[in-house]
């Protein structure tokens, strides 16, 4: 997983490919309500932080940097003014990107304010195990039995995957989420993924791969992303909470609801804007869909986020 994603010719790090975008999907590329939901957020840390002169908003996982442009438009010239927008990524900057933005293959250290995460803790490699041993795997994608689990690994296995079958080895995550979160030096650090929880993990794993828009067999080639979803509630540092994105989009204001029909006479335009923001939002939201993904939000120095401390509309 890791030489398939991030070595030479990578998934993830080919020069000139097609970036995240170009295969599948995420919550940042479905609407510009998510950047607006994320820019809420961080006028919330702000105001918790007794809005600092220099407000940090890290990106990791930052793909093409799309989410921290989304979140620099949202915010008012006053508060933009005092982001340091930061992306973390392993693959090139881009060209044309908004050069306030920095760019770095490691999160910063002595962090103040928002550190954001999405969808990246599902692309940390991670080993699989299958009956008590680990899953090996050829290039072409064909499995076969390795060495027994043991030590650190199978400790993690024991504490938070017991008696799965086969289960997908989450503690690179933990430790990959501990490290960032490590670079906090006062504020809120949030990953969002495709999570499950230990009452609830998959019985089979969810080992999976996708090109160009398609769910595809995870074959460790470079030619398709391979993820698996989080075991968050394993990542949790202290203070965290878990939410749904569901939960935590309504609070920052996305809804699904439809605008009222008396618009529609009264201004057309604003009729069909808020109807196709609403479409977006039921997007973000939805059952079966982003809106099962979880918000696992860990505070540092500062009190947790929680849908009670929504702040106000802007
Ligand atoms: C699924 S994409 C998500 C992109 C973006 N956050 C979004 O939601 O559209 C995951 C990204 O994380 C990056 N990534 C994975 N591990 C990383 C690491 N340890 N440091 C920096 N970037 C990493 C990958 O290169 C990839 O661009």
């Amino acid at each position: 997983m890791r030489s398939a994603l991030y070595g030479p010719g990578g998934f993830y790090v080919r020069p000139g490919g097609p970036g995240p975008a170009g295969h599948f999907r995420t919550s940042v590329h479905a609407s510009g309500l998510y950047a607006g939901a994320v820019a809420r957020l961080l006028r919330w840390v702000d105001g918790e932080l007794g809005h600092p002169r220099r407000l940090d908003l890290v990106d990791v996982g930052a793909g093409r940097g799309e989410l921290l442009a989304g979140v620099l438009a949202a915010l008012e010239p006053e508060v933009a003014a005092r982001v340091r927008p930061y992306a973390v990524e392993r693959a090139e900057r881009p060209e044309g990107l908004d050069p306030r933005i920095q760019w770095a293959a490691e999160p910063p250290g002595g962090v103040t304010g928002l550190l954001f995460a999405n969808e990246w803790l599902d692309n940390v490699p991670l080993d699989v195990a299958q009956d008590g041993r680990y899953v090996l795997v050829a290039a072409d994608g064909t499995e076969s039995p390795g060495d027994p689990v043991e030590g650190a690994d199978l400790a993690w296995l024991e504490r938070w995957w017991p008696g799965g079958d086969r289960a997908e080895i989450g503690r690179p995550r933990d430790e990959a989420w501990a490290a960032a979160v490590a670079g906090l030096e006062r504020g809120l650090a949030v990953a969002v993924d495709y999570a499950h929880t230990r009452g609830a993990r998959p019985p089979w794993g969810t080992l999976t791969g996708f090109r160009a828009g398609r769910e595809v067999r995870p074959v460790p080639d470079g030619s398709c992303d391979v993820t698996a979803h989080v075991a968050l509630d394993a990542c949790a540092g202290p203070g965290s909470v878990l939410l749904t994105q569901r939960e935590a989009l309504s609070a920052l204001g996305v809804s699904g609801s439809r605008p009222p029909l008396a618009l529609a006479s009264t201004d057309p335009a604003a009729y069909v804007r808020a109807l196709s923001s609403a479409g977006e939002a039921a997007e973000l939201t939805a059952r079966g869909g982003l809106g099962d993904f979880g918000w696992l939000v860990q505070p540092v120095g500062i009190r947790a986020w929680r849908p009670a401390d929504a702040p106000a509309p802007a």
